[in-house]
């Protein structure tokens, strides 16, 4: 990891919103929480389990530790590729304290086995472990303590529907607003101590993809420029160099973004591709293409799925040209 991921990661966390009133936007969902956790409070029982969807960087996480401090409970983290075997599951399965909220980030990326296992521990708070080997092993049934799972994917559409059926509720995250990505810069700013011009507010916010993540790496790409170059309050100005410098454009698009655009353009002769011709040409893995790079740019309408593959748009076209 760079230092300046390592930074941003720091930053992240001092800026995460710890409680549902300080997370902006995402009404329905947070409606929807506050919901189930006082319903849960109430009859003094775990809240249901719940699935957060959504691309990445719009609040998963976040909501994640909400649901635990805002239901009082111990939150414990894990993620599908960190829990490799289905014993790795039974031993955080079997650790957990009554009315513990487990979060499983990337949960469709848990293994077939520890799959099933999970499906009987949120079901009955059950777990079947296998003991011994061979033609002796048999499988003995332990009861764990009633609990909460919160599950995060960016990826809803591959979850196998017995693990999405068992979740009481999901709660999918949307693109944010521009003027709630301005409320998202305007209390990081407040928090970092930085002083910033309203004008400069709504450029930075045109440019976050509708992403709190985006939004607060951008303010601090720019609070970095602005302290460089000495220029205390950020205006609008501020924010255009700073972007020009870090190469983010207008529409928000990157340098590889852009020259995804280029290809399907140029290349591809604005015609269908299919996605994994486009990864070799673009020198990405298709699973970047599919869930970092493409959701942005089928949402501000530069680029289209056809059953044919990838193609870009009139718009998508007249944004690349000079
Ligand atoms: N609704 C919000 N209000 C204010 N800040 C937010 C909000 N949602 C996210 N953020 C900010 O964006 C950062 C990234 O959010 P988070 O880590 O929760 O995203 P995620 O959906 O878990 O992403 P990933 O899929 O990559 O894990 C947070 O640290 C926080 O600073
Ligand atoms: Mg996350």
């Amino acid at each position: 990891m760079s230092e300046l991921e390592r930074e941003d990661l720091e930053l992240e966390a001092a800026l995460r919103p710890r409680d549902l009133s300080e997370f902006v936007g995402q009404q329905r969902v947070v409606d929807q929480l506050s919901l189930v956790i006082a319903a849960a409070k109430k009859d003094n029982r775990s809240a249901d389990h719940i699935l957060l969807a959504g691309p990445p960087g719009l609040g998963k996480t976040t909501l994640a530790m909400i649901v635990a401090a805002e239901s009082e409970r111990t939150l414990k983290l894990s993620s599908g590729p960190a829990i490799q075997s289905a014993g790795d599951l039974a031993s955080i399965l079997s650790a957990l304290e009554p009315s513990d909220v487990l979060f499983i980030d990337e949960i469709h990326r848990l293994s077939r086995s520890a799959e099933e296992m999970l499906y009987l521990a949120m079901e009955d708070f059950r777990v079947d472990v296998m003991v011994g080997k061979g033609p002796g092993a048999s499988s003995i049934s332990l009861d764990i303590a009633p609990f909460t799972l919160v599950g995060a994917t960016t990826r809803s559409g591959m979850l196998p529907n017995p693990l999405r059926d068992r979740f009481g509720f999901t709660a999918f995250l949307e693109y944010y607003e521009p003027a709630d990505l301005e409320q998202v810069i305007q209390t990081s700013s407040r928090k970092l101590g930085v002083d910033i011009e309203g004008d400069a507010l709504s450029e930075l916010a045109k440019r976050s993809r509708g992403t709190p993540r985006i939004a607060n790496r951008l303010l601090r790409r720019t609070r970095d420029f602005a302290s460089v170059g000495e220029h205390g309050v950020i205006s609008r100005d501020v924010v255009i160099q700073a972007m020009e410098l870090f190469g983010v454009d207008q529409a928000g698009l990157d340098r590889v973004d852009n020259q995804l655009l280029r290809l399907l353009a140029t290349k591809f002769n604005s015609k269908p591709v299919g996605l994994s011709t486009l990864a070799v040409a673009l020198g990405e893995e298709p699973d970047t293409i599919e869930a970092v790079l493409e959701p942005y740019l089928i949402r501000v309408g530069f680029i289209q799925r056809t059953p044919r593959g990838r193609e870009i748009t009139p718009d998508g076209i007249a944004h690349i040209q000079p």
